[in-house]
């Protein structure tokens, strides 16, 4: 029998759409091949065969995507909360990233993220690593063999930052860019890239439009930082004056959805216009709460980007966000979408527990494919929970149980197990 082939039992949740969590208790959900035959109240006799792994009472959900993590910024989680993004890219992150020049250093702070990522609840991820070849190697390295499926991208950068941290122009920084697509081209099976111009202010015309020339020549995906706080905005409109908003620089440049998958951090103060070229182009929007609560950015309109159609997935941005918790993630944008409502703009209703959850999930799932459900033909990125560590006199069912977990995980909830497209990872 296959290994990637069983039947997994427990509590089952998961999103069919936004709005709609499918519940089953002691429900089976049977996996061949890493791909789902569907969830079952009772297993059809098609499927009696497969071996079944019992989780008795425990919650089994999808896997969960982090839409926009930086892996370099973990060694300062938790740290310097107090500055707007601009001041605290050039006090606390540029300082940082620039010690990733230094491999021995890189490979100290990396494995700690990736162990630390393996226990999340994240199977899947979309990851900024620095300017540094060597460095992002063994990152994307470490990776693979932690089995999670991610797009690393090695970072672009040749203007407006620190010398440490400058690639000496355009044309060193594509070389250099292409050189890293050559090594680790199909090297590493669950570790993908994708190009990563930090955002505009740092990347000169002539990057990004050799940007532009190498996504076409590789077909590559993108992600970058959008509209997340309104002195970036301005300057982004000072050095690229042509340009009717911020998006339009990356799509002038062939980097905006059209060519590839793209994904855009944040969104938090986008045009009508920038909207507009977001929703026909199919870019991704990674909605980041906990980062733009940090780093005073404001509050995405994350229900106006799910009522135009624009597809969305939430991320931790950590270090901007304090820690890589999708829980805390999806905590923090219901929250926060209740200010919204409250104090912006009352016609946007906030965000539900199901909607969350659905983003966490589905939505930015979807990025790598058919992954954050359970639904029939969907690979198998599953969590299993205990929730037995949250104590409460009162009788739960099901979906209170998740709901609760959301809130609380980190106050005794614990993942005991993981699989990735069907896949189970060893967390201890
Ligand atoms: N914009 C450009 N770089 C960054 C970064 O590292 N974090 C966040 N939150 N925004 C950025
Ligand atoms: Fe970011």
């Amino acid at each position: 029998m296959n290994e990637k082939s069983f039947i997994i039992r427990g509590n089952i949740c998961y999103s069919e759409a936004r709005e709609q969590l499918s519940v089953t208790d002691r429900g089976y959900l049977v996996c061949c091949k890493g791909i789902s035959r569907g969830v079952y109240p009772v297993i059809p006799d098609e499927y009696r065969d497969l071996p079944v792994k019992d989780y008795g009472d425990r919650l089994v959900i999808p896997g969960m995507t982090d839409l926009h993590v930086h892996a370099p910024q973990y060694p300062f989680r938790g740290l310097g909360m107090d500055l707007e993004l601009l001041d605290w890219l050039n006090t606390h992150t540029f300082p940082e990233e620039s010690r990733y020049a230094e491999l021995e250093y890189a490979e100290k702070a990396y494995q700690i993220f990736v162990d630390d990522l393996k226990k999340s609840a994240s199977t899947r991820a979309v990851i900024f690593a620095t300017i540094h070849i060597p460095a992002t190697e063994f990152l994307m390295k470490q990776l693979d063999a932690a089995g999670l499926k991610t797009y690393v991208g090695k970072v672009n950068m040749d203007q407006n930052c620190t010398d440490t941290l400058r690639e000496k122009d355009a044309e060193a920084s594509l070389d250099r860019t292409a050189a890293w697509l050559r090594e680790t081209a199909e090297k590493y099976p669950n570790t993908r890239p994708i190009l990563t111009p930090r955002f505009a202010p740092t990347c000169s015309g002539p990057l990004l439009e050799g940007l532009g020339k190498l996504q076409k020549k590789y077909g590559l995906p993108v992600q970058s930082h959008l509209s997340e706080n309104l002195s970036e905005i301005a300057w982004v409109q000072e050095l690229f004056p042509w340009s009717s908003c911020y998006g339009n620089v990356y799509e002038h440049y062939g980097l905006f959805g059209k060519e590839a998958k793209t994904v855009m951090a944040h969104c938090v103060h986008s045009s009508d216009r920038e909207v507009e070229l977001m929703k026909r182009n199919g870019v991704y929007v990674a909605h980041c709460p906990q980062s733009n609560i940090n780093l005073s950015s404001g509050i995405a309109p994350i229900r106006r980007y799910l009522e135009e159609g624009i597809p969305t997935g939430l991320g931790t941005d950590m270090a901007g966000g304090a820690n890589m918790s999708m829980f805390r993630c999806m905590a923090d944008a219901i929250g926060v979408s209740k200010l919204y409502w409250r104090l912006a703009d009352q016609s946007r209703k906030p965000l539900t527990m199901e909607e969350a959850f659905f983003l966490a999930t589905k939505g930015g799932g979807s990025f790598f494919g058919k992954t954050g459900s359970f639904e029939e033909g969907y690979e198998v990125d599953a969590l299993v929970l205990d929730d037995s560590g949250i104590r409460t006199a009162k009788e739960l069912n099901t979906k209170e149980r998740l709901e609760r977990y959301i809130y609380l995980a980190e106050e005794g909830g614990q993942i005991v197990g993981k699989y990735v497209a069907g896949k189970e990872l060893l967390l201890s």
